[in-house]
């Protein structure tokens, strides 16, 4: 069972003028959502002076930590005072609770990741990335007229790509020759079936661009389609019930143009239930 674990954070730079103009002071107000309902949260408030970390609030001890001789007095002071416990309290809200339903919906529905396929010259490969995607799970094979290929393949860590998301990348040591078909397949549990992107070495280049930039389009009609559902999400509960691990929509909901897209896009096998 996988524990998914959420960071999300607003990040404040100033550059200050008043020492140099290397000089920089950072703000970061961070929110930890972990848990099977992502429920429990932490909110984190640190600040740094030219990458050195200064001062660190943290929610779950409920105070503030010094790092340096002037910042532990002033974390003393700021923990014993009444005021600044009621600001960490709102920030809380507004950043951390107040995120939990978007948090959520995110987390069950995941995020599609976005295909390229593209040839390399030297050594000669192919290279087939997945970028955007959430969760971590993916599966990239390959296949050639048909069957699927099991040497000479080479794969990335699926690496974190921004505070979210997932990029990987697949490698495969072939020259392509015309008449040849081979395609790399992406399986994910945000997309509803395996995308299939075909390698056609007869393409011209400005068609072969088309197959990433259709695919784009559809990945685009589907973040639209993942906001129309947050948004039905906020109405009263008929519009989307989420039970056993699956989004139900009434068909009349669907978005006008949604053919393509499946309304039971399957959630992980370890289900989120809830209420
Ligand atoms: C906040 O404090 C708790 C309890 O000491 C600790 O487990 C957690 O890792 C801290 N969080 C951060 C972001 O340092
Ligand atoms: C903050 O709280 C933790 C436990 O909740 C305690 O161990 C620590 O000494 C406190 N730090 C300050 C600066 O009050
Ligand atoms: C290439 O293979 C894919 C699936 O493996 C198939 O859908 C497609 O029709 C094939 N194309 C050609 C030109 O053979």
């Amino acid at each position: 069972m996988h524990i998914y674990h959420f960071i999300f954070c607003a990040v404040f730079s100033l550059c200050s003028p008043v020492f140099s103009d290397e000089d920089f002071y950072q703000s970061r107000a961070c929110c930890t959502f972990s848990g099977s309902h992502y429920d429990d949260m932490e909110y984190t408030l640190k600040f740094a002076f030219n990458d050195n970390l200064m001062m660190e609030f943290n929610s779950t001890r409920g105070n503030w930590t010094g790092f340096t001789p002037y910042s532990v007095m002033v974390a003393h002071t700021w923990s014993s005072d009444p005021f600044d416990a009621v600001v960490r309290a709102v920030e809380k809200k507004l950043l951390c609770e107040d995120n939990l339903g978007l948090i959520q919906d995110f987390a069950v529905l995941g995020s599609a990741p976005t295909i390229r396929l593209k040839a390399v010259k030297q050594p000669p490969m192919l290279v087939c990335s997945a970028y955007n995607f959430y969760p971590k799970e993916i599966e990239v094979t390959w296949w050639r007229h048909g069957q699927k290929v099991t040497t000479g393949i080479s794969y990335s860590e699926a690496l974190a790509d921004g505070e979210f998301y997932y990029q990987i990348h697949s490698y495969l040591e072939v020259t392509p020759t015309l008449g040849d078909n081979i395609s790399c397949m992406v399986e994910h549990h945000s997309l509803s079936e395996p995308v299939v992107v075909v390698w056609d070495p007869s393409l011209p280049v400005a068609q072969r661009a088309q197959i990433a930039v259709g695919l784009c389009g559809l990945m685009l009609g589907l973040a639209v389609f993942i906001c129309g559902l947050i948004y039905y999400q906020k109405k009263p509960a008929a519009y989307v019930s989420v039970g056993h691990g699956r989004v139900m929509i009434p068909v009349e909901h669907l978005p006008a143009g949604g053919a393509t897209l499946q309304p039971d896009i399957a959630a992980p096998d370890e289900a989120h239930t809830w209420k």
